[in-house]
């Protein structure tokens, strides 16, 4: 009975340890997504693409990672040595699972494809498709940056938000992976110190409402 007793305190315990560790991913895609979304316009806009592209970006910038909603191991029970777990291959099929999921709805070609192939390298080292160079389309290069730059300024799990100089600087290291047109058009964008603001830590929080019968 006593057994019992412990058994079912332990699964109530991995329940609510499981809707933490929810509430913690889904507000920092949340707020990962609203950054790369700001970001994505503007560096859009600084390219000279048109307004309605601009605003298709910035929605791709707010899904981008929609995907990684249905890797299910990643956001349950995960292990807190999330660099590992990052580098594991299911991690990676997320942008085809973003894709796939927002096929299903009305998102334009231009998101779904953007979507699709945020993870591809300049230098052909990405992912899903190993696309190089001018294979990749122009939305999912600028998404590729954004996506980068943000992730490196943002508290991770395993480590703290890198300042703006060491982001870039990493950022340098690795150039092979950007369209330089577009690295340099981030460059110029994030140098602007009035849009700052846009793409530091929002103060979004998400919470779960436990239902009555719990
Ligand atoms: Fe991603």
């Amino acid at each position: 009975m006593e057994a019992l007793r412990l058994k079912q305190k332990k699964a109530k315990k991995n329940e609510k340890d499981e809707s933490k560790i929810f509430e913690e991913d889904i507000t920092s895609e949340i707020n990962h997504g609203i950054r790369v979304s700001n970001l994505a316009y503007h560096v859009a806009k600084r390219l000279g693409l048109y307004e309605d592209q601009c605003h298709e970006l910035a929605v791709a910038g707010m899904v981008h990672d929609i995907g990684k909603l249905r890797v299910s191991g990643y956001l349950y029970g995960r292990d807190k040595d999330t660099l590992a777990i990052e580098e594991m291959k299911y991690v990676r099929m997320h942008s085809r699972l973003g894709y796939e999921i927002l096929m299903r709805y009305d998102y334009s070609d231009y998101i779904v494809e953007s979507i699709l192939h945020h993870h591809e390298n300049y230098d052909g080292s990405g992912y899903p498709e190993n696309l190089v160079g001018d294979e990749i389309s122009l939305s999912a290069k600028i998404l590729r940056v954004c996506d980068v730059y943000v992730a490196l300024i943002s508290d991770r799990p395993y480590r703290k938000a890198f300042d703006k100089k060491t982001a870039i600087a990493l950022m340098i290291e690795e150039v092979k992976n950007f369209d330089m047109r577009v690295f340099l058009a981030f460059q110029s964008v994030i140098h602007e110190e009035e849009l700052e603001e846009l793409w530091e830590d929002q103060a979004v929080v998400v919470g779960i409402v436990e239902s009555e019968e719990d």
